[in-house]
């Protein structure tokens, strides 16, 4: 009998439970592994799904018209336009991903570093991922011209890429790519008949209003699909929503039909009550563009809070333009690591911060990284607060960073990088085997 496709756990929701676990056992943790944003939900909100308690049945695969049209209006607000019939929502954009990649079919290529799902899923779907270096500062986007070579030799390889992700803005990295890229990008996607997915879950948390992430499908209508949600803006990531908007071509036809046909054999619909929800929260009233711009304030503080402490040990940061994350690089560090902790690897160094500190955090191998590489990636998300109240004190805050709580975590994480770095001899063989 073949042997059944390597199935392994998400490495941020497996760092999340391993965590919990040691929360559990007394530990004290600090959680900056998963994206997992620790804000509550916006009452208005709360009160629209506790509203459609009553709606039980499964409703049209695709979704209901009005989350289709709210979110197709929500796309056109930012300059694209969209057809509610080309709008596919599913329990969470990550579903919706796994499903355009089963729908596309071929291989994919993908940035490097990306998110941790994005090649676990081409495994799952038996693809070999195609990864693609990003350029200095611009994550998330493979660098067009090694774009081109790769899918090249991967063809004249006998392979069959067919599509390539862009994720705008970047999770690991925090940054955007500049339009200049995206448009270079879809010209080589063009050139290579590749479908873009790009997914912009991201494209409400950027820090500078005047600077917002430009879509692929600006550049490549015919040949771009948009995913998006509401996990990160509003924070209602167990809710279980996502949306793709499909473009308005031949492809985007055919794609449409082949994705609905998925979901159904997978989803059937998306929940009813959530999509009522969903459907109000991407209409954009008042409070919920506050609420949102709130929260991106809050993230920005935090996460360049952060940033600094990192920076003030050596670590090499690139400056962060948008989402919860900075992607600190030791390499400067690496003679220090090794004689001092026998690091030699970003997972090693991961481990050692969980292990001797209880500070959560991944290495850049999670995110397709050689093992050598000595990144790691930081959430600041989860640390607004162990409490509701305490967290929309974080949102309201005009100096969340002064707040005792927050404060606090950074200054444990000060603390810990102070004695990582601290120059101490090589500890003794007995003591490291003890
Ligand atoms: C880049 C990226 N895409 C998608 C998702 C998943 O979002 P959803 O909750 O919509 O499935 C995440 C969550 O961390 C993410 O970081």
């Amino acid at each position: 009998m073949p042997e059944p496709t390597e199935v392994t756990m998400s490495a941020t929701l497996a760092a999340d439970e391993a965590l919990a676990r040691r929360r559990l056992a007394g530990e004290q943790v600090l959680s900056m592994a998963s994206g997992e944003i620790g804000l509550p939900v916006l009452p208005a909100l709360r009160a629209k799904l506790a509203a459609a308690a009553g709606l039980n049945t499964y409703g049209p695969v695709a979704g209901s018209a009005a989350l289709r049209t709210a979110a197709a209006d929500y796309w056109r607000r930012r300059g694209l336009s969209a057809d509610p019939g080309l709008v596919v929502c599913g329990p969470g954009s990550k579903p919706l991903l796994f499903a355009l990649l089963l729908a596309v079919g071929g291989d994919v290529a993908l940035p490097m570093p990306s998110w941790v799902s994005y090649a676990a899923q081409a495994g799952l779907l038996g693809v070999r991922p195609i990864p693609v270096e990003t350029l200095p500062g611009q994550g998330g986007v493979p660098d067009p011209d090694r774009l081109r070579e790769a899918v090249t030799a991967a063809r004249a390889a006998g392979r069959d890429p067919r599509s390539v992700v862009v994720t705008l803005p970047d999770n690991p990295t925090g940054t955007i790519a500049r339009p200049g890229t995206v448009r270079r990008l879809c010209e080589a996607a063009r050139e290579l008949d590749l479908v873009v997915i790009s997914d912009e879950i991201y494209c409400d948390l950027v820090f500078d209003d005047a600077q917002p992430a430009v879509s692929p499908a600006v550049f490549a209508p015919e040949r771009t699909v948009v995913t998006t949600g509401l996990t990160k803006n509003l924070a209602v990531g167990g809710w279980r929503t996502g949306v793709a908007r499909l473009p308005d071509s031949d492809i985007g036809r055919a794609l449409h039909t082949r994705l609905v046909g998925v979901a159904s054999q997978i989803w059937s619909s998306p929940a009813a009550p959530v999509q009522e929800a969903a459907a109000w929260a991407f209409t954009e009233p008042p409070e919920v563009v506050e609420h949102i711009r709130a929260s991106r304030r809050l993230h920005e503080a935090v996460a360049r809070a952060m940033a600094a402490r990192f920076a003030a040990v050596g670590a090499l940061l690139t400056p962060i333009r948008a989402t919860c994350y900075l992607y600190p690089d030791f390499e400067p560090l690496r003679e220090h690591l090794e004689a001092a902790h026998r690091i030699t690897s970003g997972a090693e160094l991961a481990q050692h911060l969980v292990e001797a500190y209880g500070l959560g955090l991944l290495p850049a191998s999670a995110f397709g990284e050689p093992g050598r590489s000595l990144r790691l990636r930081v959430a600041t998300s989860r640390l607004y607060g162990d409490t509701d109240e305490q967290r929309t004190a974080a949102l309201a805050a005009t100096d969340p960073v002064a707040l005792p709580w927050i404060r606090a975590s950074l200054d444990r994480v000060e603390e810990v990088l102070a004695d990582l770095v601290a120059s101490r001899a090589p500890r003794p063989e007995a003591a490291l085997h003890a």
